[in-house]
């Protein structure tokens, strides 16, 4: 006889609703809705790469703490090693801050915003706690406050947030670690292209925690690097949970890389703002479309025809953004800045949709 396995047993019944993060892959379009980096990843530090890729470099197990990196880091910021960690992406150190501090506890998260805070939440057993935004998406210190009281849990702020543009000051932040006995961590993936860093702030406070990316400015989201900077205390906890061998030998070298040639950098970070700033004076003037103030490389926007059709549309043209429901706020798109070409074809066809039948006229 054989046992009777029923997965609807043994499933979490608390992750039953739980959505997984929706990655779309649509091969051969204009990738417009993941906020990558659109310009090519500099040769020279391609090549540096290149020319230390030894024959045992792919046979051996790399660096648990990533010592190398962890040390030019620590260099650039002029802090210590006890001072970070380095994951596989910055989503593994969002899920590595939900294990080791929210598990059981509650969450406070200033939404809408990136929804993977909420998702590894949930994952590690912990509460989110969404914690409106304000009209102009700005955090709303007070609220945030109010909610995480004197509990000890975990709060996170995306500035400059994802998917809205907008930046927090850091005098907004630093409101909130006076405030409140939360972790509280401030997500700076798309701080190189606007906003003021709270990194200053680090020492001050032994409760802020900054997380950072490669993945946008500095092009390598295929590799998977992000890394946490805050006090030893903090990093010391994670260190108890983390993966081994979590970000592998290949993007050890690449993030290292990064870091020697960080100037090459410089020029296509100004190109895609310079592209963001071109793109919202452009869609500003289409009739019916609404711009959000945006210091990220991505725009979020709203048409007067349904987000959903307009995607659709768009993805139909092979174009792909990102479509968004905001749930009382309604449904919005946010395009990512491409190239010059890449943002003129998406112009174009926009425009084209919303002259198109099916469009409400004002
Ligand atoms: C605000 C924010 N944080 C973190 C990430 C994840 O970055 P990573 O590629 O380092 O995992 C993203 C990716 O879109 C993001 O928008």
């Amino acid at each position: 006889m054989t046992a009777a396995f029923n997965i609807e047993d043994l499933a979490r019944p608390d992750l039953k609703g739980l959505q997984p993060y929706e990655a779309h892959y649509a091969p051969g379009v204009i990738r417009l809705d993941a906020n990558e980096n659109p310009h090519d990843f500099p040769q020279e530090a391609r090549d540096y790469i290149m020319s230390r890729v030894g024959p045992q470099f792919f046979g051996r197990y790399p660096d648990p703490l990533a010592r190398d990196l962890v040390s030019d880091l620590a260099a650039h910021y002029g802090l210590g090693a006890e001072n970070l960690m380095v994951g596989n992406g910055s989503d593994e150190i969002i899920l590595n801050i939900m294990l080791a501090f929210g598990a059981g506890r509650k969450v406070f998260i200033a939404a809408p915003t990136f929804s993977m805070y909420g998702i590894h939440a949930r994952v590690a057993g912990a509460v989110p706690v969404e914690v409106p935004r304000g009209p102009e998406f700005e955090v709303d210190v007070e609220a945030m406050v109010r909610a995480g009281g004197r509990e000890p849990g975990v709060m996170v702020v995306c500035n400059p947030n994802n998917p809205t543009g907008n930046a927090t000051d850091p005098a907004d932040i630093e409101a909130l670690a006076r405030s409140v006995n939360s972790l509280l961590v401030v997500d700076e993936a798309y701080i190189e292209f606007g906003g003021e860093s709270c990194v200053p702030l680090l020492g001050k406070y032994p409760n802020l925690a900054i997380m950072r990316t490669f993945s946008k400015a500095f092009g390598l989201a295929g590799l998977r690097l992000g890394y946490l900077l805050a006090g030893p205390a903090v990093i010391r906890e994670l260190m108890r949970i983390k993966q081994p061998f979590n970000v592998n030998s290949f993007t050890q070298l690449a993030g290292r890389s990064v870091i020697r040639f960080r100037d090459l950098f410089e020029a296509p970070i100004r190109r895609i703002v310079a592209g963001r700033d071109r793109l919202a004076r452009r869609l500003r003037e289409l009739p019916g479309v609404t711009v959000y103030p945006s210091v990220a490389n991505f725009l979020l926007i709203r048409t007067n025809r349904a987000a959903y059709e307009v995607y659709r549309l768009l993805l139909d043209g092979g174009v792909l953004v990102r479509h968004l429901n905001l749930g009382e706020r309604g449904e919005f798109l946010r395009v990512t800045v491409g190239t010059e070409r890449e943002n003129d074809i998406f112009i174009a066809r926009l425009k084209t949709i919303l002259d198109g039948p099916g469009t409400v006229r004002a």
